[in-house]
């Protein structure tokens, strides 16, 4: 289903595009285009022809109906914070940038719901929930840029599916146009709604694929009274796992569990040049958050006291209950990306593992990434309760998978998902297959054909070639 992106087809498609959304929202520049070909990683780097900044609904429908009459390759995009080379045109496609759709209407504080433009930021949906006393259900590190029809596409995950679920949970309807160019639309926000096929959900995780979401009804949660974020240093990344699963069953409220291996909190501490609230020498740190109508800060010590039957000692404890303290612990773990990056080139799995695999995992990693790449920097970290472990490895070149097969044959081999919250883009699309048996990747496929008759919605992302 590759789509030619011919250069007669795309300049007769770029004089449309210009006609439906005005010149100065089709870009072919090739310095204002650079930009939006090369993701947050530099590892996925393309080019393309234009990019095209539709306003409305009615004019990506336009879009992607000339999209089909010229036969053109089109890569929805968002914010481009994915990190999976879906979103950015490695196969010359042009960009369908989803920005300009930003708008965030009003919260409806009696159904707790918020309808969002697929181009609206992360924070911005945040910050309309918090003027209403009210919190969205899906946090990331990304907030500032990633885009609610990202977030939808990519079916996102963070730092608060422990308490609220992933992206798909918060999505009550959407409006999209689909790769026929026709407009499905569905925000009323009814929270029971069997009539059929949920398409919705369809397209939760679908990477643009079958269709180009331009706006999302949002199911909004409570904004805890009481929130306390606590460090903890643990002997081994056993005792961190064993612990999260404590805490998870015994303190209600909890919303956030994340793990960082010691190695790799001490690199972010560097990278940072922070000082550490606990001892620097564990071989894990558990970052745990809990919320309550009270102060949750003696259940969750009493909780870490106890701890888990047969556990071992906790070696050092941060607490924190207001905002800034909170932010300077969270500032540790949400320093990993960036710490990655800031060594060059990073191959990055998430990958998530039955919790029983987890520990294991992460030391069966480590000894390869040391044995076959013993230059390396090996950072792993993520986002425990789920389990949903980061690898993230730089040094061998970025146009080399052989440290991506590595490690997603371990997951493979321990019953894991080789995407837990990214998805496949371009950088995992080869291992679908081993990943999803034979019938799903065939139903996979039949909807894409239906859906998109003419594969011109991301063709080079998430499914396999053939
Ligand atoms: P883009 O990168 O622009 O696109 C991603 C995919 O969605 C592409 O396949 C694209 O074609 C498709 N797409 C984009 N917009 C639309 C649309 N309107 N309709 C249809 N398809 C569309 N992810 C997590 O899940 N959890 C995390 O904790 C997390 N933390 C991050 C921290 C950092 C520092 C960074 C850089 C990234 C992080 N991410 C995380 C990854 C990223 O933010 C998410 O994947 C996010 O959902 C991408 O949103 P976006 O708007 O940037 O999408
Ligand atoms: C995170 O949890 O920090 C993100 O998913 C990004 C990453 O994997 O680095
Ligand atoms: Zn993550």
């Amino acid at each position: 289903m590759e789509v030619p992106t011919a250069a007669a087809a795309v300049e007769a498609f770029v004089a449309d595009a210009a006609t439906i959304v005005g010149d100065r929202h089709v870009l072919v520049d090739e310095d204002l285009v650079a930009s939006y070909a090369v993701d947050w990683t530099g590892r996925w780097r393309g080019t393309s022809p234009a990019v095209v900044r539709p306003g409305s609904t009615a004019e990506v429908a336009a879009i992607v109906g000339a999209a089909r009459r010229h036969r053109v390759a089109l890569v929805p995009q968002g914010g481009n914070t994915g990190l999976v080379g879906g979103g950015v045109p490695l196969a010359g496609e042009v960009v369908l940038s989803c920005t300009r759709l930003d708008e965030v209407g009003e919260v409806d504080e009696l159904a707790a719901q918020v309808t969002a433009g697929a181009g609206a930021p992360l924070a911005a949906v945040q910050h309309r929930a918090a003027a209403a006393g009210l919190a969205f259900g899906v946090d990331l590190g990304a907030r500032g840029v990633a885009t609610i029809g990202g977030m939808i596409a990519t079916n996102a995950g963070g730092l608060h599916v422990v308490r609220h679920g992933t992206m798909r949970a918060q999505v009550l309807g959407v409006e999209a146009v689909l790769g026929t160019g026709d407009v499905v639309s569905r925000l009323r926000g009814l929270v029971k709604d069997n009539t059929g096929y949920d398409l919705a959900q369809l397209l939760c995780g679908s990477e643009g694929t079958l269709g180009v979401v331009t706006a999302a009804r949002l199911r909004l949660v409570p904004d805890p009274a009481h929130v306390t974020t606590a460090l903890l240093a643990t002997a081994t990344v056993a005792d961190a796992v064993a612990l999260a699963a404590h805490l998870r069953a015994v303190v209600p409220g909890i919303q956030a569990l994340e793990l960082m291996v010691g190695d790799s909190l001490r690199r972010v501490v560097d990278h940072l040049g922070t000082g550490w609230p606990v001892t620097a020498d564990a071989d894990a740190y558990l970052l745990v958050e809990a919320t309550g109508a009270d102060d949750p800060t003696p259940t969750l010590a009493a909780a870490v006291d106890a701890g888990p039957a047969g556990g071992g000692p906790v070696l050092g404890v941060a607490v924190a209950t207001e905002r800034p303290d909170r932010d300077r612990l969270w500032a540790l773990r949400e320093g990993h990306p960036e710490a990655a990056a800031a060594l060059g080139i990073v191959h990055k799995l998430d990958v998530t593992l039955p919790v029983a695999e987890v520990a294991p995992f992460c030391a069966r990693v480590t000894a390869v990434v040391a044995e076959r790449w013993p230059d390396a920097h090996l950072l792993l970290y993520g986002h425990v309760g789920d389990g949903n472990v980061h690898v993230n490895v730089v040094g061998p070149p970025g146009d080399d998978p052989a440290v991506d097969d590595a490690v997603l044959e371990l997951v493979v081999g321990a019953g894991g998902s080789i995407s837990a919250e990214h998805g496949i883009g371009r950088a995992k699309r080869a291992w679908l297959t081993r990943d999803r048996s034979p019938a799903e990747v065939a139903a996979m496929r039949a909807i894409k054909r239906a859906l998109d008759p003419d594969g011109i919605l991301n063709p080079n992302a998430l499914l396999p070639p053939g």
